[in-house]
């Protein structure tokens, strides 16, 4: 028998969808539940992201898939693999925070520096509707809280470092340093002040 899968058309900024916090998922091995995983890794990878929550495909449900690039993984960890995280919360955030370039395939064509914990716990069930806890650092903690928040409506703009610090990907390449550093000179304190560019801008 055939597999139909198929590539979900993804939510942009202005979506209601994207602001509503989404319902706790009931059975995670669900049938129609692994389809919708199927789908949304299949709508991930041709979007080329990192990470998509299920509101972003139009389905208000609490789950996402995230994953870590090898040029991404910090903080001594590795690159990960795609994981599906059903249900999810974040038990600990570190005081320590950290500012770094963000995208989001809801918001096509934008990056922007968006401060953030540095370590965080994550309790959640994974594909196999299994119970686990994970620590994350970095850019790993990173992509986590982006998708954990879609989850609560709240999209990056809302955890801007600064409104200056956003802008066009292509722009941001070119002189999202610049505007880092001069964030950093003229503070508030912490804005940017773990501003780091280990790597390609990637939309989460
Ligand atoms: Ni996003």
């Amino acid at each position: 028998m055939l597999r139909r899968m198929a590539i979900l058309k993804i939510a942009r900024l202005g979506h209601p969808v994207l602001y509503r916090r989404a319902e706790p998922i009931d059975d995670p091995t669900a049938p129609e539940l692994r389809r919708l995983v199927a789908d949304m890794i299949e709508t991930l990878e041709d979007a080329g992201g990192v990470g998509l929550a299920a509101p972003q495909v139009h389905v208000p449900l609490r789950i996402f898939l995230y994953r870590v690039p090898e040029q991404r993984a910090s903080h001594g960890e590795a690159a990960r693999p795609l994981s599906v995280v059903i249900n999810p919360e974040v038990v600990e955030r570190s005081a320590e925070t950290e500012s770094d370039w963000e995208g989001c395939l809801s918001i096509p064509g934008f990056s922007a520096l968006v401060e953030r914990p540095a370590q965080i716990a994550l309790r959640g069930v994974d594909g196999a509707g299994k119970r686990f806890t994970r620590r994350a650092a970095g850019f790993h903690a990173r992509v986590i809280q982006h998708e954990a928040d879609h989850l609560d409506g709240i999209l990056y703009p809302d955890r801007l470092t600064d409104p200056r610090a956003m802008g066009f990907t292509e722009e941001m390449g070119r002189y999202g340093d610049d505007i880092a550093a001069s964030l950093r000179r003229r503070g508030p304190e912490s804005a940017a002040a773990g501003a780091t560019r280990s790597g390609g801008m990637q939309d989460d």
